[in-house]
Order: C-alpha cells, then sequence, then structure tokens
C-alpha cells in the first residue's frame, strides 16, 4: 500500500473524488454544482419560503376592567400630587437655581443657572390649577435678565425649547404681557446663532460678545431643526419680521437641501454655513427625533398653511415606514431604529431608543389632523414629492399604496407605541431602559414591517396587522437556573437591554397620550398608569423624583438627578392622560419639543405681505 491508499482510506470524499476524477468529473465541477444548489436553495428559502411560512401571530386580546370616571379623575389628582412633591422639594432645596439634587437636597446649574425647573413647569402649574406656586414663581421669571455669572455660552436648542418654550406657553395660557415681554428679549439675546450663510443656528451663543458662540460647523439635526415654533410664535405674538424670518429662513433651507440620496429623509448631522447633510444616518432617536417632529407641528401651527413642512413629513414618513421599521422575530416586536448608508452598503443598528418613542405620538396626531389619503385635496401631488428620488425609494413608496395611508400611519403608531410600553412591563422594576437592543436574527433573519405587511395582506389580511395586536409582556427568566436556560429566555424576549437607565424621560407617555385621545382606546390609560404606578415605587425620593440606574434588575439604584422636562412633559402628558377635560385640544393646540403648548394661528394677509410666506 502507498501513503495515497492510506489517505483514501482514512478519508471517503477523497475517494470518492478519485473514482469521480476517472469518470471526468473534477472536484471542480462537484464544488460548483453544489455552490449551485446552495444558491437556488437560499434563493428559494429568502424570498419564496420566507413569504410562505413567515409566522404572523393573531393578537391576544386582554381584558382591562371598565373602571369609572372617578377611578381616572383619582388618578390624574396622583399625578397632580406627584407634581407638587417634585415642585415642593425644587422650591425647598434648589429654588432658583436650576434642577433639584433629589438625593442629597443639593442644586444644581446646569442650563444657564436661570430656574428652569420652575420656567419649565409654569404651563403645568396652569394647566393642573396650581395657582399658589405659579404665583411663587412669577416675580423670579419676570426679574430675570438672563445674564450670566461668567462668559459662558449658552446652548440654543436646550435654552429655546425649555425657557423660550416656557415663557411663550405660560403668555398664550394667561396673556400676561410681562411673559412675552421676558419671551421677545430672551429671543433677540439667542439670535446672533443665526448668523450663519444658510440661516441653520449654531450650538450656542456668547450672551457677553453678542457673538454666535460655537465655532462647530457640524449641526445636528434635532438641535438645527427644532426652533421654528418657538420662533414663528414670537413673532406672531411681538409682531417682529427678525423672529419670523429665523423660522422661515431654516424651512426654506431645509426645502432646498437635496435629499435624494436620504430617500427624501433627513439625515442626523449638517454643514450648517452651507445647509448640506454631512451624512447618511437615518434616525428617529438622539440627534434627530425633534427635527421630524417639526415638519408636521410647524404645518399645524400656521393653521396648516406652511406646505412646505407638510411635503418634508410626507416624504420623511414614507422613508422611515418603509426603511427603518422593522418586527423582532419572535414576539414581533414592532420598532423604529437607524440606518447609516454608505457607499451601497446599509448598516441598520436595529437599536431602539427611548426617544425615538415620540415617533408613534407624531404619526397618531398626522392621523388625526391630515388627509393622509386625500393629500391631492391639500394640493399635494404625492407622485411629484417622490418623483426625483432614485427609483428603489419611488418602488417602496408604491408599495405603500397597497394600503390606505391613514391605517398603515395608525397601526405603525400602535404597534411601535406599545413595544415602548412593553419594555418598561418586561423590567423587573416596570421601568424602561434608555436603549435596548432587537434581535434581528432568527430564522427569516431581519423583518423590515413593511415585507411583513405585504405577506399579511397577500393572506387576506386575517387578525391584526403584524406587529400590532396586544402582546404579553415577557415571561422573564426568574426559572431559568442554567446559562442555557437563561439564554432561551433572554432569547425569548427579543432584545437586549443596552443602556439600563431610565432618566424619568417623557417620550413614551407622550405617545400614549396623543393615542389615547385620538382613539379614545383606554388601553392607553392603563398602560400609562402602569408606568406612573412604576415611578412612584421606584423613583420616588423624600424630596423628588430620581432617576433611575438598572432597571432591568431587581436592585434599581438611584441617581441624583430630576430633570426639569419630568414635571414640565413626563408629568404634564400622564396628567392629560388621566384627566376627563381637555384644556388644550390637540387641534387647537401644538405642543413643542418640551409639550409646552403654543395655540394654533393664521398669519394675516398683511403679515404675510411683511414677513414673505407664501
Ligand atoms: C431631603 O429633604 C427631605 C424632605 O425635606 C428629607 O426628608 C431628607 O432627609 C433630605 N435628605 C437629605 C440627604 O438631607
Ligand atoms: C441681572 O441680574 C443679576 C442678578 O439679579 C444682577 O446681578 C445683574 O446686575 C443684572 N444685570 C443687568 C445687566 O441688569
Ligand atoms: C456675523 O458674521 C459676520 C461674518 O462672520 C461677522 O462679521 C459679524 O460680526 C457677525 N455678527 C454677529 C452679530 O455675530
Ligand atoms: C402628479 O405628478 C405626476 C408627475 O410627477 C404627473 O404625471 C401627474 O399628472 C400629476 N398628477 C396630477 C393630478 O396633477
Ligand atoms: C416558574 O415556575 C413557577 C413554579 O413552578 C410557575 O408557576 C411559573 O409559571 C413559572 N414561570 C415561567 C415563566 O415559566
Amino acid at each position: 500500500m502507498t501513503i495515497l491508499g492510506d489517505i483514501l482510506r482514512s478519508n471517503p470524499a477523497a475517494k470518492i473524488s478519485t473514482s469521480l476524477h476517472r469518470k471526468g468529473i473534477s472536484i471542480r465541477h462537484v464544488a460548483f454544482a453544489l455552490a449551485f444548489s446552495i444558491s437556488l436553495w437560499t434563493i428559494y428559502y429568502n424570498y419564496l419560503r420566507r413569504s410562505d411560512e413567515l409566522q404572523l401571530f393573531p393578537e391576544e386580546v386582554f381584558y382591562y376592567p371598565p373602571e369609572t370616571p372617578e377611578v381616572w379623575s383619582d388618578r390624574a389628582l396622583q399625578v397632580k400630587n406627584a407634581f407638587l412633591h417634585a415642585y415642593h422639594g425644587y422650591e425647598r432645596y434648589a429654588f432658583p437655581r436650576d434642577e433639584l439634587r433629589p438625593l442629597t437636597n443639593e442644586s444644581i446649574d446646569n442650563f444657564n443657572g436661570w430656574g428652569v425647573t420652575a420656567v419649565d413647569s409654569l404651563d403645568t402649574m396652569l394647566l393642573m390649577g396650581l395657582q399658589e406656586e405659579y404665583k411663587r414663581a412669577l416675580p423670579m421669571v419676570q426679574q430675570s435678565n438672563f445674564s450670566l455669572p461668567q462668559n459662558l455660552d449658552v446652548p440654543f436648542f436646550e435654552t429655546t425649547i425649555r425657557y423660550l418654550g416656557g415663557l411663550l406657553s405660560a403668555y398664550a395660557l394667561t396673556n400676561d404681557d410681562t411673559l412675552r415681554a421676558k419671551a421677545d428679549v430672551l429671543g433677540t439675546l439667542l439670535s446672533p446663532v443665526f448668523n450663519t450663510t444658510s440661516g441653520f443656528p449654531r450650538f450656542s451663543v456668547d450672551t457677553f460678545s453678542d457673538y454666535g458662540g460655537s465655532h462647530n460647523s457640524v449641526g445636528v439635526l434635532a438641535e438645527i431643526a427644532s426652533f421654528q415654533l418657538e420662533y414663528a410664535y414670537l413673532g406672531k405674538v411681538t409682531g417682529k419680521k427678525e423672529h419670523v424670518d429665523h423660522a422661515t429662513a431654516a424651512t426654506r433651507a431645509f426645502a432646498k437641501a437635496d435629499l435624494s440620496l436620504s430617500g427624501g429623509m433627513y439625515p442626523t448631522r449638517w454643514d450648517i454655513n452651507i445647509g448640506v447633510p454631512v451624512n447618511l444616518h437615518m434616525s428617529t432617536g438622539a440627534l434627530a427625533d425633534s427635527g421630524h417632529e417639526y415638519t408636521l407641528k410647524q404645518y399645524l401651527l400656521t393653521a396648516k398653511t406652511d406646505k412646505a413642512n407638510l411635503e418634508m413629513y410626507i416624504r420623511a414618513t414614507t422613508h422611515i415606514i418603509n426603511n427603518l421599521l422593522f418586527i423582532s422575530p419572535q414576539r414581533q416586536l414592532l420598532y423604529v431604529t437607524d440606518i447609516m448608508t454608505w457607499k451601497d452598503d446599509v448598516r441598520i443598528s436595529h437599536q431602539f431608543e427611548h426617544l425615538a418613542c415620540f415617533f408613534p405620538g407624531l404619526l397618531a396626531l398626522g392621523v388625526h389632523t391630515l388627509p393622509l389619503d386625500r393629500l391631492d385635496t391639500l394640493g399635494i401631488n404625492v407622485t411629484d414629492l417622490f418623483k426625483d428620488l432614485p427609483v428603489k425609494h419611488r418602488k417602496a413608496y408604491e408599495e405603500l399604496a397597497h394600503f390606505n395611508l391613514a391605517d398603515l400611519h395608525l397601526w405603525a403608531a400602535q404597534g411601535i407605541a406599545q413595544t415602548c410600553y412593553l419594555t418598561y412591563a418586561d423590567q423587573p422594576t416596570g421601568l424602561g431602559p434608555e436603549t435596548v437592543q432587537m434581535r434581528s436574527g432568527g430564522p427569516f433573519g431581519e423583518i423590515p414591517w413593511m415585507e411583513a405587511m405585504q405577506v399579511w395582506r397577500k393572506r387576506g389580511r386575517k387578525g391584526s396587522p403584524p406587529g400590532v395586536g396586544d402582546k404579553r409582556q415577557w415571561a422573564g427568566d426568574h426559572n431559568a437556573t442554567t446559562a442555557k436556560e437563561r439564554d432561551i429566555a433572554a432569547n425569548s424576549r427579543d432584545y437586549g437591554v443596552r443602556n439600563q437607565d431610565y432618566y424619568l424621560r417623557p417620550e413614551a407617555v407622550e405617545s400614549f397620550y396623543i393615542l389615547w385621545r385620538i382613539t379614545g382606546d383606554v388601553r392607553w390609560r392603563h398602560r400609562g398608569w402602569a408606568v406612573f404606578e412604576a415611578i412612584e415605587r421606584v423613583a420616588k425620593t423624600p424630596s423628588g423624583y430620581a432617576s433611575v440606574n438598572k432597571v432591568n434588575t431587581l436592585k434599581p439604584k438611584l441617581q441624583d438627578s430630576m430633570p426639569s422636562y419630568f414635571l414640565a412633559e413626563t408629568l404634564k402628558y400622564l396628567y392629560l392622560l388621566f384627566t376627563d377635560e381637555d384644556p388644550v385640544p390637540l387641534d387647537k393646540w401644538v405642543f413643542n419639543t418640551e409639550a409646552h403648548p403654543f395655540p394654533v394661528f393664521e398669519w394675516s394677509a398683511s403679515e404675510k405681505a411683511a414677513y414673505g410666506i407664501p
């Protein structure tokens, strides 16, 4: 026996190959045939079998007890008491500084030191009927001259949404001229940020030297696009053209930008000098969120006249629904994520951020206020909106046309908001983490929502659309004893927790509030109540409420921070969710991104002429 014989004995594949070789068939042929059948199988599996076998779960129907009206008014009262607890702690230990540190009873000046918690809270007090607290806060606000102890830069975005928004909203609810005058002073003080070629604001302003402070030429979408509501309304109530001009300049710059590479959606970073996007990162979370929110809201605030902003809203939401929405493999949780395009490569992060939980509320608001399926009645030719985009984006739009747009937007809103809720309900604390990493694997790979929707449609639209029907909270991993069992339990949740903190944020309950108002579906109230109970149970301290770390464990830790938006937004939306009164109806008021309501207004003919508004 030769050495070759030994190899043949121990290696049957080599034996076969030698025998095939004798018949004139080489290994190369075999490999080719194998590769060919694998690719055939892959095509079959991915495109044919996948759409045949993609499991669509029927909805589960949960029973919510029909509460009496007294139950809800009592819950509204409990939220009001929570506000009083937080605000009294702030008054006692931190006023007139910016925020209370709720563990040490110290104060912190993290937003210019102009008493941000008080200013941010004014309209919440007014809506809750807390006249005493309001009267105590007012003199400080009226005396503030917005000076800084040192030569510090004032951050434009945060100062606008919290202070300017707070002042304007309190003015709108009281007609107190001193508040309007303060807003005018502040709006003017901030205005050097607009000294850019594009009209997009810089990050910050140095109020001593009057200079648009930051030298950074790259701006973040959320920060350069979230001030039009404030400046347009400020211009309306002061009659000053320069305020209005700041708002319209940004709208014009956005309308003019070439968005063909980003499918008609604003990317997250922009060159504020030349007014063009500098990346192809698309998101509804951090960096982006209120940039999308303000397109629809600017249209609504101006009594539905600002068509350019409406068109941007329709384009962006179409792109988001087609490209940023996915369902998880096991529980079919519907979520919105972010994508980065680089050359022909699209990287999908599959992260789902708490910040993105405002998005279902925005979609729901659009469904409530727009004739989404009759946009032609508003003079919008929808085909035209997409005609300059690359073919794949136009095609994607045509796919949406199999559905009523209003249905689709509402389903997306309900499904994503439910996932927001489940990220709370799944945790032992009942509080939702800042970021989760969705599982995108599974037998069918990642599942774009619209693909699942088409499968559902082709199968006769039975049951709830994918990702929309009621889902149970995660069973937990309490019974898992081995690593393998823990793995299985973790997989069955469909996501991992990336950032374990809950910063007392409002986005989830904000969406529950809007969904409750526009659908009357009591599930949103129950979900909001569960969130409020968890906040009371976990985050309450003797002097206020604290951000929570490790919400996904049985031993959460409190952080020494109570952000002003907890009083401005989280507690306001919870209160509005439970109270049967509707002091700020969604078709008469528009909430800025800090939950400060401004009344809808129309430009008069002379204002239009003076300000160059079409
Ligand atoms: C903070 O204030 C509350 C309420 O007055 C008090 O009960 C608590 O002991 C104080 N905490 C500290 C660390 O001083
Ligand atoms: C602004 O107010 C502060 C504190 O009340 C005061 O010290 C300062 O002199 C005032 N500055 C101006 C320019 O009025
Ligand atoms: C605006 O920018 C120009 C050019 O950079 C500069 O000369 C001018 O001083 C700036 N104005 C303000 C108010 O910052
Ligand atoms: C809408 O625009 C497309 C081209 O973009 C055009 O072919 C079509 O006629 C327009 N429809 C209406 C109703 O104007
Ligand atoms: C865990 O075990 C308990 C006791 O055996 C059982 O009642 C419960 O249903 C189990 N939970 C899960 C999620 O399997």
